[in-house]
């Protein structure tokens, strides 16, 4: 099928308009000079060899729920269960990227794009974990995809694990609460590295585990639904602990497959592995000194759970002085096996929240902006939130905790920057979903705000490299509206609209817009002069 990728000249040109408005730029004035930074990002403004590209992962995107010897995924089970996800939405279909892969990747190749982030389906080439055969469909699928990149000059970034796993090893383990699952992971990862290892130069071994520890276990919004009040009322689990328990597991799981992959397969095929984490930053919800220590406690809790034990060798101090016996410690041998275990820091970033102290300060349920369990050692005696006096931190989208804070990427580069001594990074995942009161047909296809998002993000990207951090890449969530977990498919992040009864893609002016800005065009330069015109008329009749 073809898919029609240019937009009609009338649209173009309101696009171009709309574009010119910026509604993000009087966020940032405060003359910092940014305002022309939003305006000027360019490809140029990146190093040569910098990756730009979008991500996606299988769950989201492939359908094809029991086809070519796939088995059922712990998601699968999950989402058919009542309740557990919007509007009784499934990924059985999703949109259908498994038999429309090819013209995905032409989609792809399109937007001219340097990389390709995705993920592999364990229980499509696993379907029996461990213990059974390697599914040769499942196989060739992935062959498939990543020579169809590579003959595009498409670099695949795979990610091993992005949270489908058997529903075999998932019901016989109890997911990564069990530290025997470590090896299961290991046996994946490497049968990953030996049949696609040798054109894979980047290699991601979990997608966010302090993500998937917090979602799963703590709030139970996602498999195996394990909670326990004040976080949920789950019919199994302990929120206190289990997150913590089955990020020791990931770790360790990610730290053996990536001592594997080091000795085995790195020295002769020559590519990188890291791990990705879900990377908010934090600002103080007061000047309060003890809110400042709380932003600090609420990194801690969530960036450097996960980064701190893959570089130094063990949980951060900070975690480690409100946390007794229930943080898992790591022997001597699982130390050396986990320092240093990682090449680079992947970090998928959307949001900014407000830290507020719950140690001297009250977080109790009163506190109406506080999420539940703040003044609890799990949450790091933090309260997060993304509204203060009932205002939010940033303009809303169609996730309720992802607001629009262009400045957090420059921040949470900079914290990582500065903690991991400089450690190459990507940023793995960006990107914005529209927020549902929005969704007209104008907003839906013509979708400014997430072309002012992207430029805004970029321009602080940029500015954080600009003083020295080595980011090496970064990547658009999402190539088109796709399976959004607990939300379904109610958030739509795609460059592409996906039509739900034809499954049609088709592009929105982001799309567009990523096309030109990877070919260094500027808006500015696509804009004509009655535009410029026009805009800059609005602009001081507003002054
Ligand atoms: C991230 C997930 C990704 C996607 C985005 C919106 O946490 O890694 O799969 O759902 O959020």
């Amino acid at each position: 099928m073809k898919v029609t990728t240019m937009l009609s000249s009338s649209s173009f040109l309101l696009l171009i308009l709309l574009i010119s408005a910026n509604p993000y730029g009087r966020a940032l004035q405060g003359g910092n000079g940014i305002e022309e930074e939003l305006e000027d990002v360019k490809r140029s403004d990146f190093p040569t060899g910098f990756l730009f590209g979008v991500a996606t992962s299988s769950y989201q995107i492939e359908g094809a729920i029991l086809e070519d010897g796939k088995s059922l995924s712990n998601w699968d089970v999950f989402v058919h269960k009542n309740g557990n996800v919007n509007n009784g939405d499934t990924g059985d279909i999703a949109t259908d990227h498994y038999h429309r892969y090819l013209e995905d990747i032409e989609t792809i190749h399109s937007l001219g794009v340097d990389a390709y982030r995705f993920s592999i389906s364990w229980p499509r080439i696993l379907p029996n974990g461990k213990l059974g055969g390697v599914n040769a469909a499942g196989i060739m699928f992935y062959n498939s995809i990543i020579d169809n990149l590579l003959l595009r000059g498409i670099q695949p970034f795979v990610t091993i694990h992005h949270w489908d796993i058997p529903q075999v090893l998932s019901h016989e383990y109890g997911g990564w609460l069990n530290p025997l699952f470590q090896d299961d992971f290991v046996h994946f990862a490497e049968t990953c590295f030996k049949n696609f290892g040798d054109r894979v130069r980047h290699w991601v071994t979990i997608n966010e585990p302090n993500m998937a520890a917090d979602v799963a276990y703590e709030r139970g919004k996602h498999p195996p639904g394990h909670c326990s009040p004040p976080f949920g009322n789950c019919s199994a689990g302990n929120s206190d602990t289990e997150p913590l328990i089955a990020m020791h597991n990931m770790l360790l799981a990610h730290a053996k497959a990536s001592k594997l992959y080091r000795e085995q397969f790195q020295p002769k095929q020559g590519g990188v592995i890291g791990i990705v984490v879900h990377a908010i930053m934090y600002e103080p919800f007061t000047d309060d000194e003890i809110d400042q220590e709380a932003v600090k406690r609420a990194l801690a809790n969530n960036v450097a759970w996960a980064f701190d034990p893959l570089v130094f060798g063990d949980y951060p101090p900070e975690m480690r002085r409100y946390h007794g016996n229930e943080l898992p410690k790591f022997t001597p041998e699982e130390r050396l096996l986990i320092r240093d275990s990682i090449d680079f820091l992947g970090l998928n970033h959307y949001a900014t929240l407000y830290a507020k102290d719950c140690i001297r300060s009250s977080c109790g349920s009163s506190d109406s902006a506080c999420a539940p369990g703040g003044d609890r050692a799990i949450c790091g005696f933090v309260c997060t939130t993304a509204e203060r006096g009932g205002v939010l931190i940033g303009e809303p989208t169609g996730l309720p905790t992802f607001s629009v804070v262009p400045r957090g990427m420059e921040e949470i580069v900079d914290y990582v920057k500065n903690r991991y001594h400089n450690k190459p990074m990507f940023i793995t995942e960006n990107g914005y979903s529209t927020p549902p009161q929005q969704e007209q047909v104008d907003d839906f296809q013509l979708d400014v705000k997430r072309i002012a998002f992207h430029k805004a993000y970029l321009a602080f990207l940029a500015r954080a490299m600009r003083n020295g951090a080595d980011v090496r890449g970064y990547f658009v969530w999402t190539l088109m509206d796709d399976f959004e977990w607990s939300f379904g498919y109610d958030v739509k992040f795609g460059f592409y609209s996906v039509d739900c009864a034809t499954l049609n893609r088709t592009p929105r002016s982001s799309a567009k817009w990523y096309r030109n800005f990877l070919r260094n065009i500027s808006s500015d330069s696509m804009k004509p002069r009655t535009a410029v015109a026009f805009w800059s008329k609005v602009g001081r009749a507003e002054e």
